[in-house]
């Protein structure tokens, strides 16, 4: 058996604004993952069998711009495969879908891993096992462009390193391995904790993207501007973390929400679980991804976890996961 694993994901600063390539800073949620296990199968076909999006199906029925039958496609041409291996695929999550947690990105980055490692094994197979971190997370930003139209390629970035990234779009990257962007790590002066919530409701990330776009249309100027400024704080939350004072966060993270609701990619529910998560001690906090559901970050000491938690909570959060950035 051949097993892999891919972490969550949030963004901590610059979502939207990386689609016009401003910088956005992302950690990886180790609380959730993606596992996939890959037996040799006595059936003929790729059996798939996903049951939290309610998959159970031989590779074959399904459609060709399916993301999971892609990832596979994908794999068995790049390893000059056919005919089909009999093989039985089994992908277990915890990440909730469409949350903005990654859980598409992180179904692409373990199912490459495990399946690029089973490919290698048959004869004749035509590529070196292990993949590079750079070929899976190109391959994984080939499938995000299935999910999310013109994606800025961070959520493959983040989770194929498992890694803190500093993010920037680079739209000119013509490589052959291109992942959506210029990624650099970066150190964690000083832990600190985040606590995320989710409002339960899902919301696909391609359709705020797309009136974030039709907003920029209008007034360029003005939104280019605030794309500035969001690139700024990013800038300046990239230095408050490397240098150990992640308390300066807080303040950032209130200015970036600020800056989300005017794009009108937050919404009551957010909003709500945000100054919640305020009332009851943090130090700022902000929704986190796509936005319109999903989930908001907080900022908290450790010994505010707790009471910021059950604040959130009491205004609705359907799940809370706590996150020591380190
Ligand atoms: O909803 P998520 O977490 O996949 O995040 C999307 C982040 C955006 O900046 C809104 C889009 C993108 O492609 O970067």
């Amino acid at each position: 058996m051949i097993t892999s694993s891919a972490p969550g994901k949030i963004i901590l600063f610059g979502e939207h604004a990386v689609v016009y390539n401003r910088p956005a800073l992302a950690v990886p949620v180790m609380q959730v993952h993606v596992d996939v296990e890959i037996l040799a199968s006595s059936r003929a076909g790729i059996w798939i069998d996903a049951p939290a999006v309610n998959l159970h199906a031989e590779i074959r029925t399904l459609p060709s711009n399916h993301p999971i039958a892609s990832v596979i496609n994908n794999l068995l041409s790049l390893f000059r495969i056919s005919p089909l291996p009999p093989l039985e695929i089994k992908i277990t999550s915890t990440i909730p879908v469409a949350s903005g947690l990654g859980s598409g990105a992180a179904v692409s980055v373990a199912l490459i891993r495990a399946l690029s490692r089973a490919l290698s094994e048959i004869e004749g197979a035509s590529i070196v096992h292990p993949l590079s971190d750079e070929q899976v997370n190109h391959l994984a930003y080939e499938i995000e462009k299935i999910h999310h139209g013109t994606p800025s390629g961070i959520d493959n970035t983040v989770i194929t390193y498992a890694k803190p990234v500093y993010f920037i779009k680079n739209p000119s990257a013509a490589d052959n391995w291109d992942t959506g962007g210029k990624i650099e790590t970066f150190k964690v002066g000083v832990p600190f904790t985040i606590v995320i919530g989710d409002t339960g409701i899902p919301a696909p990330t391609k359709e705020a993207v797309s009136d974030v776009r039709r907003l920029w249309r209008m007034h360029q100027i003005h939104w280019e501007s605030i794309f500035d400024e969001i690139g700024q704080i990013s800038l300046m939350a990239r230095r408050a973390i490397e240098s150990g004072r992640p308390d300066m966060l807080g303040e950032l993270m209130d200015h970036n929400h600020a800056f989300l609701q005017q794009m009108t990619v937050s919404s009551p529910e957010l909003d709500r679980l945000v100054d919640a998560a305020r009332k009851g001690g943090a130090l700022g906090a902000k929704m986190s991804g796509g936005g319109r559901g999903g989930n908001m970050i907080a900022l908290v000491t450790p010994d505010l976890a707790e009471p910021v938690t059950r604040s959130m909570q009491e205004a609705g959060a359907k799940n809370v996961i706590i996150t020591k950035v380190e």
